[in-house]
């Protein structure tokens, strides 16, 4: 499968001595804090093989959706910036979020199209609103791309095998054996 290297990988996996003394068993951490700078974080894994496919298919504009703070959107805008994409992003909105900060200031200073849509109406419509965003470039003579939500599609959910074969190799240099794995879940795609 097409993929590009925007991470940097593998992230380092390191023990929590604090927690693993108080909780019993070991504790350890998986750094994807440590990926990148800006497109840091879990999604810059998965965009490594959506944005390949966008870029093997001769695409422009990444389209995709989110919360107000998404830090997939975030991820996105940055992956597209520095590889001269455009990107559109849907985000929606929760009563009394519209202050320009963290990563919705980001997204505006990676040069993002921004769509800031109400809690309810992002809910009800997002499907078409990313379909009417698509023909919208389509109408402009661009070639958009859409990015579902988290990158958690198929081909998104692939940079988690990477990071599974991490932890797998991990084991085999440490000797040290995980026999549970907890993780944040939001679309789904790194579970
Ligand atoms: C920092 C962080 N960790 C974990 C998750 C969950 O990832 P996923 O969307 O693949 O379930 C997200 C996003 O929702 C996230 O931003």
């Amino acid at each position: 499968m097409n993929k590009l290297h925007l991470a940097q990988l593998p992230t380092p996996i390191e023990k929590i001595d604090y927690l693993s003394n108080k909780y019993k068993p070991s504790i350890f951490v998986k750094r994807d804090d440590l990926t990148d700078s800006v497109a840091s974080g879990n999604k810059i894994r998965k965009l490594e093989y959506s944005v390949a496919e966008a870029l093997s298919l001769g695409c422009d504009t990444l389209i995709t959706n989110g919360g107000f703070q998404s830090n997939h959107c975030r991820s996105t805008a940055a992956v597209a910036a520095k590889l001269g994409l455009k990107c559109i992003l849907i985000l929606r909105k929760e009563p009394g979020e519209n202050i320009k900060t963290a990563n919705f200031l980001l997204d505006h200073m990676l040069g993002a199209d921004i769509r800031v849509k109400e809690h309810d109406d992002f809910q009800a419509h997002k499907d078409e609103m990313m379909q009417e965003v698509y023909q919208e470039v389509l109408d402009k003579g661009g070639k958009p791309y859409i990015i579902p939500m988290g990158a958690s599609n198929g081909i998104g959910t692939l940079g988690y095998i990477d990071a599974f074969d991490e932890i797998l190799e991990y084991e085999k240099k440490t000797g040290i054996v995980f026999d549970t794995i907890i993780d944040a879940v939001g679309s789904g795609g790194t579970y």
